[in-house]
């Protein structure tokens, strides 16, 4: 997958498949699968930093977090987030973090939003030749304006104003957009009215691709239940039996063997 497939997928109908991924290991696993592209998403500073949101992520962490991902997944496209704040602390600051994510290793950033100058933003990073991925809908960044994790875009006008943003991030230079947590006939509609594809989590079917939280689909938090999760493994229930396993078979003296030991 490069930056001109998202195109062409969408030409095709084919669907684009995403998933977060924070750090080597995983990345590692994700380079052998035929996921199309990679999100180090600010949803780190939440799954690996025990954050309650993404809020706290840093351009520190996002560097770190990216580095690790592209060494890991060498021929995956990765998409690094612009981290909360990065965008609204003038053009200077923004590109120094669009600098750094991009020398980490990453091909596109992600921007939330679609004020006037996130839009202006995004024009300028275009210009510069950094591909840049919008994110409307529910843009966890701004969950204290929204009074929580809402879904959005349910009223008429507020559905406009969404399809609205799209159209003007498209015409920013956008090559993708992610539309989080909106009602499913928005998600179609958006979809239908843009020529870049969109890409959906909790957005409903119609989106021209779909992301997942790595760590969700694979089942890790068996608290963490949204309507819009599919959990594709029960990774909490492999992972902490693998290891009541190996406490059991500590006390028990039957590992190490001999086999496992040095002469
Ligand atoms: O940070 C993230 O994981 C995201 C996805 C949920 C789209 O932005």
């Amino acid at each position: 997958m490069n930056i001109l497939d998202f195109e062409s997928h969408k030409s095709a109908r084919q669907k684009i498949s995403m998933v977060t991924c924070y750090d080597n290991w995983s990345a590692k696993i994700l380079e052998e699968t035929d996921v199309d592209c990679i999100l180090v998403g600010d949803s780190l500073a939440v799954v690996m930093h025990g954050f309650d949101s993404t809020v706290h992520a840093t351009i520190e962490m996002m560097e770190l977090h990216t580095a690790a991902v592209t060494r890991g997944a060498p021929s995956k496209f990765v998409v690094a987030d612009m981290p909360f704040l990065s965008v609204s602390r003038g053009l200077e600051y923004a590109m120094e973090c669009v600098h750094r994510l991009m020398q980490a290793g990453a091909n596109a950033i992600k921007i939330e939003g679609d004020k006037p100058h996130q839009i202006e933003l995004v024009e300028h990073i275009v210009d510069a030749g950094v591909p840049v991925m919008g994110h409307l809908g529910l843009t966890p960044q701004s969950i204290h304006s929204f009074g929580g994790h809402k879904v959005q875009g349910k009223q008429a006008e507020k559905a406009d104003q969404v399809q609205k943003g799209a159209l003007a991030l498209q015409a920013a230079g956008c090559f993708a957009l992610v539309l989080e947590c909106v009602p499913i006939k928005l998600g179609g509609c958006v979809s239908a009215a843009l020529s870049i594809p969109t890409i959906g989590i909790g957005a409903g079917p119609h989106t021209d691709g779909q992301v997942l939280v790595l760590h969700d689909l694979l089942g890790v938090d068996p608290s963490f239940k949204p309507k819009f999760l599919r959990r594709f493994a029960n990774s909490h229930d492999l992972v902490a039996g693998a290891v009541n396993q190996y406490h059991q078979e500590v006390q028990e003296q039957s590992f190490p063997s001999l086999k496992e030991s040095y002469k």
